[in-house]
């Protein structure tokens, strides 16, 4: 496994590949990220994995300082995973201002777009770049951020990029918590209480899937339960699977982000219903 850190040099060892499949991160790499490695190696013959905390992305008082950054472990946790892992200084990433920005449809400014105003901007932005340095035929990305993956899939979409995305399962805890580098921000209490949300979220399936169909009342229950815990919901919601919006189709996924203390949790669950 090779470490670059130059766009010149990555560039230079990705020149003869012919098959590079890309895995994006922000680093801090846990189960759900290597899972997503052994994935893509199914797709092709070279492995490339980015490691960069994207200060675009990040928010005022948002967690851009304070993000864990673990180069040297997750070097280690992607040997024989990766065959380059790209880790650019944000000087490489952004060598003169950034005043050119992916504009993203509506969509993006909903669920988590509404409490992170500018976030998926910056985060299809600094994807693009790396699209564009890396020039992968496949890139894969967790389904644990939902919204994400969709505005990514409509942006190779809608600019014609020549890469097929790939949505990675989510990887869970014993209790059900998706696994992710902000987890560790949690306190022992906090941690005993995470899998909260993804036995919520189940519960909604179930009544879904037994026939439910007040989905407000579906969602309010739902935010109620947490909330009645402790947890600060900024949402809980229902939508189709293809485009976000509120269902009408009958594939749907049931999205929700909620704080525990100073923690923000995301997670969501598909639904495959008939609507009746
Ligand atoms: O999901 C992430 O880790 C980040 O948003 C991504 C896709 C690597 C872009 O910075």
């Amino acid at each position: 496994m090779q470490l670059i850190t130059r766009v010149s040099e990555l560039r230079g060892r990705l020149g003869d590949e012919r098959s590079i499949v890309f895995v994006p991160t922000m680093g801090n790499l846990h189960e759900g990220h290597l899972q997503l490695m052994r994935e893509g190696r199914e797709y092709g013959d070279c492995v490339v994995a980015s490691i960069f905390v994207n200060p675009l992305q990040f928010g005022p008082g948002e967690d851009f300082e304070q993000y864990p950054r673990t180069l040297d472990a997750d070097c280690a946790k992607l040997q024989g995973l990766a065959d380059v892992v790209f880790a650019p200084a944000v000087s490489e990433m952004y060598p003169v201002q950034q005043t050119i920005f992916v504009e993203l449809p509506p969509i993006a400014s909903d669920l988590c777009g509404a409490a992170r105003p500018g976030h998926f901007r910056g985060m299809a932005t600094v994807v693009l770049k790396l699209l564009n340095i890396v020039q992968p035929q496949v890139a894969l990305f967790g389904k644990k951020d939902y919204q994400q993956l969709h505005l990514i899939r409509q942006l190779v979409l809608q600019l014609n990029l020549p890469v097929k995305i790939i949505g990675g399962e989510t990887v869970r805890a014993h209790d059900g918590l998706a696994l992710s580098s902000r987890n560790q921000y949690l306190s022992g209490a906090e941690r005993a209480e995470a899998g909260f949300l993804y036995q919520t979220l189940q519960v909604m399936k179930q009544s879904l899937l037994q026939g439910a169909r007040d989905f407000e009342r579906l969602q309010q229950q739902a935010g109620s339960a947490l909330a009645d815990r402790g947890w600060l919901v900024d949402y809980v919601a229902i939508r189709n699977q293809s485009d976000l919006q509120p269902t009408g189709s009958q594939q749907w996924v049931i999205l929700a982000a909620a704080r525990l203390g100073k923690t923000r949790l995301l997670d969501n669950v598909e639904v495959d219903c008939v609507i009746q």
